[in-house]
């Protein structure tokens, strides 16, 4: 029997080690023939670790699952499927799952991420394969054509990035996944790559016989050993299979990639910062232009791409461009993998067309608070995304439609908050976060954060408090005009919709008042 238990870094932070070793060694006990895969995680990380069973009828889920349970599983014939008060029934028939349209997580979760043949009989590779019969210029056009945006945050056209790189003038070019998730609340460029990394190594090479790249690099943080050993495995098993080396699956193109890990700064995250550390040095903003796709890595043009960019792209180089392009609504075409955290009910990965509205997010997919108590604020787009109100949950999820709420997508990551937030403290958070990530480069985001911080404390101790909201709002147009990297330039959105939409939490105290 065939069992599958997550190796993901959330279910092992859940115990899924040790619920791995308790069923290899209650089925030896009673000499039943298990066979354990360390699959991903299907993204539900509230039933983690959880574990799955191979049946006739198809893979029956149990969750959340801790080594306590693991000798009762055996005696309610778990191994069969049996009935049993953790029995989820059938995984794919989970309303949460079932309600997705993964693309770029299809396999996630499904395969074994230590095994190609397994990416191979779930449909991988099929997109690398198309490209190698396609021209450099076929294949941006491709990826131009299916309206796949920048999955880091930013949403800039892929294509349009790559045309830039292939068009730069040298030899020598580089890809460069940014894998350096910092974001607040958000995991899936972690999960991917843990689930499901040969997809990464595939959307890298395709990008690199695009643009004309022999060497890529995996940039990630430190806090992300899982990942880092995923991924290091599947580039070595890539390499053996003659998907990786000196003539990518028999094409004669060149293409090899590593991983480089980072000590986990914020701003590292920003792609120049990122270069300079992949170069060994600080991790300071460089002044753009040059833009890192003429002048990158070592000065040379460079593909600067996210994670959940790089593996949208075997799907379209699958599937073709008018597919992915189908889904999703006005200028965010495809699917999104939002990333449901925070004080939620039903935490976890949802990848869907773009459109559906937060709302139905927060309160429909993600069953509203772990708590119980009212929704009062989301945060979108991480710790430099803004909060949104109730009044604002009919916002769908799409670039302009947030942007036009002076919000953002970011990278897809949602914090849900319940009615005991105090949104004051939250903005001084956004400040205060900004004054221990900012690389110091530029006065308003390295004097501003701090003077943010300051304001923000003179108006909780009531000393003159519409002043403290005039100076917060003129700071904040400062950083958000004045800076030179998004950092400095976006912590503006959660202080201000903070006060804009939640005006309650910045009055002064009673106590203070008198
Ligand atoms: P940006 O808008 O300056 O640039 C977006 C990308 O397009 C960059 O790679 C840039 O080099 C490229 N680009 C711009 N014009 C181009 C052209 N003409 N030709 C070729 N390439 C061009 O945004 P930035 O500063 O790179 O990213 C900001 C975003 O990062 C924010 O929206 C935020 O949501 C996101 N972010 C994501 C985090 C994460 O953990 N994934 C963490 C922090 C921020
Ligand atoms: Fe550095 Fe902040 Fe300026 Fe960005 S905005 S370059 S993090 S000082």
């Amino acid at each position: 029997v065939t069992v599958y238990v997550p190796l993901d870094a959330a279910a092992i932070a859940l115990g899924a080690d040790d619920v791995a070793d308790a069923i290899s060694k209650e089925a030896a006990a009673r000499g039943a023939d298990v066979k354990i895969i360390r699959n991903g995680s299907r993204g539900m990380v509230w039933l983690e670790p959880l574990v799955e069973v191979v049946t006739d009828a198809g893979r029956v889920a149990f969750g959340p699952v801790s080594e306590g349970d693991v000798a009762g599983l055996f005696d309610a014939g778990f191994l069969t499927g049996g009935d049993h008060a953790l029995n989820l029934g059938l995984t794919e028939e989970i309303p949460f799952l079932k309600r997705q349209t993964r693309l770029t997580f299809a396999r996630c979760g499904i395969i074994d991420p230590h095994s190609l043949e397994d990416y191979e009989a779930h449909g991988g590779l099929a997109g690398l394969r198309n490209a190698l019969k396609m021209s450099r210029a076929d294949i941006i056009q491709q990826v131009t054509d299916s309206g796949l945006r920048g999955r880091g945050g930013a949403g800039f056209p892929t294509g349009i990035k790559w045309k830039t790189v292939h068009d730069a003038p040298g030899t020598e070019k580089y890809i460069v996944c940014n894998a350096d998730e910092g974001d607040s609340g958000t995991f899936a460029d972690r999960m991917i790559m843990e689930g499901d990394p040969f997809i990464l190594i595939e959307g890298m090479a395709i990008a690199a016989i695009a643009v004309g790249a022999e060497h890529g690099y995996v940039y990630t943080r430190s806090e992300y050993p899982h990942a880092i050993k995923a991924m290091n495995d599947a580039i070595e098993i890539a390499r053996k299979a003659g998907l990786l080396g000196p003539s990518v699956l028999g094409s004669g193109y060149a293409f090899d990639m590593e991983v480089r890990m980072g000590a986990g700064a914020y701003v590292c995250g920003e792609e120049t910062s990122l270069l300079n550390s992949l170069e060994g040095k600080r991790g300071v903003v460089r002044s753009k232009p040059p833009l890192p796709a003429l002048e990158g890595f070592l000065g040379k043009p460079t593909v600067v791409n996210n994670v959940i960019s790089l593996t949208s792209v075997p799907v379209i180089m699958d599937k073709g461009a008018a597919f992915y392009r189908d889904f999703g609504m006005g200028r965010s075409h495809g699917t999104i993998p939002i990333q449901i955290a925070g004080n939620v009910k039903y935490g976890g990965l949802f990848e869907t067309a773009f459109g559906l509205s937060l709302g139905e997010i927060v309160d429909d997919i993600g069953g509203g608070t772990a708590t119980g108590r009212p929704v009062r604020a989301v945060q979108v787009g991480g710790p430099l995304g803004a909060y949104f109100p109730r009044d604002l949950f009919d916002t769908p999820f799409d670039y302009e439609a947030f942007a036009a709420r002076d919000g953002l997508i970011g990278h897809a990551g949602v914090v849900v908050f319940d009615d005991t937030v105090d949104m004051l403290k939250q903005a001084r958070f956004a400040f205060e976060f900004c004054a221990v990530e900012s690389c110091g480069k530029c006065t308003p985001c390295r004097i501003g954060s701090t003077r943010g911080v300051e304001t923000l404390d003179k108006l909780k101790a009531g000393i003159e408090p519409e002043k403290q909201i005039e100076l917060a709002s003129d700071l904040c147009n400062t950083m958000k005009f004045g800076s030179l990297c998004a950092l400095g330039g976006f912590t503006p959105y959660p202080v201000m919709s903070a006060i804009t939409h939640f005006p309650e939490d910045f009055k002064p105290a009673p106590m203070a008042q008198a």
